[in-house]
């Protein structure tokens, strides 16, 4: 960051002096004022619940213009990405800045495929956790669990075990998903293979049986990774903030990864695309579009509690450009599938519809968001809806693991500790 020649002038009404607050530059977006002097210099602390206005690190992964619709991973656009990239190539770029060259490439790849099976012994682990757990709660065990597995690669000081972390936790994260997914349906774990794509494995593990072979669709193939490549990151959002504050203790990166995926569980963050599903469905049963305006109402009602789920986003105030993205998949994968007509689809197109002409979207700037489509293709695909959010933190383990490096990396890291502002009892005594 760089020292702006502009700075920030405070001042009180109150007699006290003013002070003077200097001002960064990043390589774009919002200046930022830095207040890290203020409490010394004032007593006073700032006070911004929900972060609204606060940058919390600097960060050079991801940029979001949420008011152009704008998403870069490492400077390029999420669009070009997409269509030019698998997930392998967009892990790379992600953790190292650039895209890989050919020979960068295939050794990568050969690193994630010769990481993918896990401790024997997770096996036995996972067969604690009940058959009808919810795949986040066993996710959120086994991911934290993998620090009591891989002793030799917890050193966070040490540049060799941070890679070796990094590489396993993105090779293991799909075997880790199958496997819970197998277990939730009585069915035997599938091992995974070397000869198929980061994908085609996800997608083997998950549906293949020890009875029949499974064949991957590459249509099918496609769409899961574009669903990886549009989730892989997104700047500082609740669950990499949580990974990064978590990870600012120093504890090992599976621990750090594990508190993201708790994070991410929530129904205001990965869970979204479940809830918004749900929602889907709900509206279905009660009678499908002819019931979209009913439902609308219910939304617009602020005492009824019910949002459209899909929609809205803290930084998006325009369309956001994964939620594009995933409506063009979601066509042609509906298409490859003979579901052209799939009622679902036709439901999400009509909410759409609806509320970018309805004023109370419009004027809160409320767009579709990725998880609005997200579901509909992996119900197509065959991805059962309480394990959406699983897939999600999948994908997103390869931002939260290059966020905590970059945090690790940085020479102005320190432990995160808020602060707060006091509310409770004075000092009283029990006499
Ligand atoms: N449906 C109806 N109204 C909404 C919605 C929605 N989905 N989202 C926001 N609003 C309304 C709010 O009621 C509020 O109205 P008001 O100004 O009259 O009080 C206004 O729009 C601003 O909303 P906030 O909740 O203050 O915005 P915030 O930035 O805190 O919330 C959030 C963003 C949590 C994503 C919200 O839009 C939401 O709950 N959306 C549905 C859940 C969802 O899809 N989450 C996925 C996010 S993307 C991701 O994690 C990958």
């Amino acid at each position: 960051m760089k020292l702006s020649d502009n700075k920030a002038t405070l001042s009180f009404s109150n007699g006290a002096p003013s002070i003077d607050l200097p001002v960064y530059s990043g390589t774009m977006g919002p200046d930022v004022i830095d207040i890290r002097k203020l409490y010394a210099q004032t007593g006073m602390f700032t006070y911004d619940p929900g972060f609204m206005a606060t940058a919390a690190c600097q960060s050079g992964i991801t940029y979001i213009d949420g008011d152009k619709g704008e998403l870069l991973y490492r400077g390029y656009p999420i669009e070009e990405l997409a269509v030019n990239c698998d997930f392998l190539d967009i892990c790379y770029l992600i953790l190292n800045g650039e895209r890989p060259d050919e020979q960068q490439k295939l050794d990568f790849d050969h690193q994630v495929t010769h990481h993918t099976m896990v401790n024997e012994q997770m096996h036995f682990f996972l067969r604690g956790f009940r058959r009808d757990a919810h795949p986040m709660a066993v996710l959120t065990g086994l991911v934290g669990g993998l620090s009591a597995f891989y002793h030799d690669s917890t050193d966070i000081t040490n540049p060799r075990h941070r890679h070796i972390s990094a590489i396993r936790l993105i090779a293991k994260m799909p075997t880790l998903v199958a496997m819970a997914y197998k277990y939730s349906v009585g069915q035997p774990f599938i091992y995974p293979r070397n000869d198929l794509s980061y994908t085609g494995n996800f997608l083997r593990m998950m549906f293949a049986t020890p009875c029949d072979e499974y064949k991957v669709n590459p249509v099918v193939e496609r769409a899961l990774d574009r669903i990886f490549i549009l989730h892989a990151d997104h700047e500082q959002n609740a669950s990499t903030s949580t990974v990064r504050l978590c990870g600012s203790s120093g504890t090992n990166p599976f621990a750090a990864i594990a508190a993201g995926v708790a994070c991410l569980w929530g129904p205001a963050h990965g869970g979204a695309n479940e809830a918004c599903l749900n929602m889907l469905e709900e509206i279905q049963a009660q009678g499908g579009v002819a019931k979209v305006g009913e439902f609308m109402e219910k939304v617009k009602d602020k005492n009824s509690g019910v949002r459209l789920m899909g929609f809205g986003h803290r930084v998006y105030k325009n369309y956001d450009p994964r939620a594009k993205l995933m409506q063009q998949t979601c066509k042609e994968v509906l298409e490859s599938l003979g579901l052209e007509n799939d009622p679902l689809f036709k439901l999400a197109m009509e909410l759409e519809r609806i509320a970018l002409e309805d004023p109370y979207f419009v004027d809160r700037k409320l767009y579709p968001n990725v998880d609005f489509y997200s579901g509909i293709v992996q119900r197509a695909i065959g991805i059962p809806t309480s394990l959406f959010t699983a897939i999600f933190a999948l994908a997103r383990t390869v931002g939260w693991i290059a966020q905590w490096n970059e945090m690790l990396s940085d020479p102005e890291y320190k432990i995160g500790r808020p602060r707060q502002l006091f509310n409770g009892f004075p000092t009283r005594s029990m006499k």
